[in-house]
């Protein structure tokens, strides 16, 4: 990374770490920790992330950590939704690594016209060399097609694959909290090569995003933590504004 969006996202580090730390993360601190063990020791995750650690690009900011960052909220947010549904815990260790294993997936054609969809069908090509039941592959399909924001989702055909579906939507704008600031922004002026100024220029436009998004969430959990989730990188955000203005406004 260039030394200005660096230092930058150094900064923005500095003031995301003075905000607390939002409820989403306090309250599941059980099933993300669950989630975190199953991602980084489970043997299909292992394998998975070694084949897609050179595929994921950082380019704009969705490489391996908002993958799995996605991936472990999601798998959180799957737990959260069973709660007060259980589930033989086997079954439900089966759906919490399909939402891993999406969320790893999910943004694999990141760079493509119809992300989703397009991911959708490139995922199908790490799915099938992988030991999953042919209805599996399809529930994590649909969930990385139907993923995109301000579109509307098809519906799964059963409840699972909905809450696969649902959960890694959620997690995915989750993203567009702090994680907006103290990663994805300084990728993405890396990347297109933005002065502070075009920066600074572009600001409020991307503030506007984030207003919309807290309106989408799809999950009963995703509903309660989310808009705070999104609040709390915009008060980030804010504050990242006048820092820039402050230092590099006319
Ligand atoms: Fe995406
Ligand atoms: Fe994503």
């Amino acid at each position: 990374m260039n030394p200005l969006p660096q230092n930058l996202q150094r900064e923005a580090e500095r003031i995301a770490s003075r905000h607390p730390c939002p409820a989403f993360y306090v309250q599941f601190k059980a099933p993300l920790s669950f989630a975190r063990r199953l991602f980084f020791n489970h043997p299909l995750l292992i394998l998975l992330r070694d084949r897609l650690e050179p595929v994921l690009q950082e380019d704009l900011g969705h490489g391996m950590y908002h993958s799995a960052r996605v991936s472990i909220d999601g798998a959180a947010l799957i737990q959260a939704e069973m709660e007060t549904n259980p589930m033989e815990p086997a079954r439900l260790e089966r759906l919490i690594l399909m939402g891993l294993i999406a969320g790893l997936l999910h943004d694999i054609s990141r760079g493509e016209e119809r992300h989703a969809e397009v991911g959708a069908r490139e995922a199908l090509r790490y799915l099938e060399a992988l030991p999953l039941q042919t209805e599996e592959i399809e529930c994590i399909c649909q969930a990385i097609r139907n993923h995109e924001a301000f579109v509307t989702p098809k519906t799964c055909a059963r409840p699972s694959f909905q809450l696969v579906s649902d959960c890694l939507y959620d997690a995915d704008k989750f993203r567009w909290g702090p994680d907006t600031f103290t990663h994805t922004l300084w990728h993405m002026m890396n990347y297109q090569e933005l002065t502070a100024q075009e920066l600074i220029a572009r600001f409020p436009w991307g503030m506007t995003g984030m207003v919309r998004i807290a309106d989408t969430f799809r999950t009963a959990t995703g509903r309660q933590f989310g808009p705070e989730i999104i609040e709390t990188g915009m008060e980030i955000g804010k504050e990242i504004y006048r820092y820039l203005v402050q230092h590099f406004g006319d």
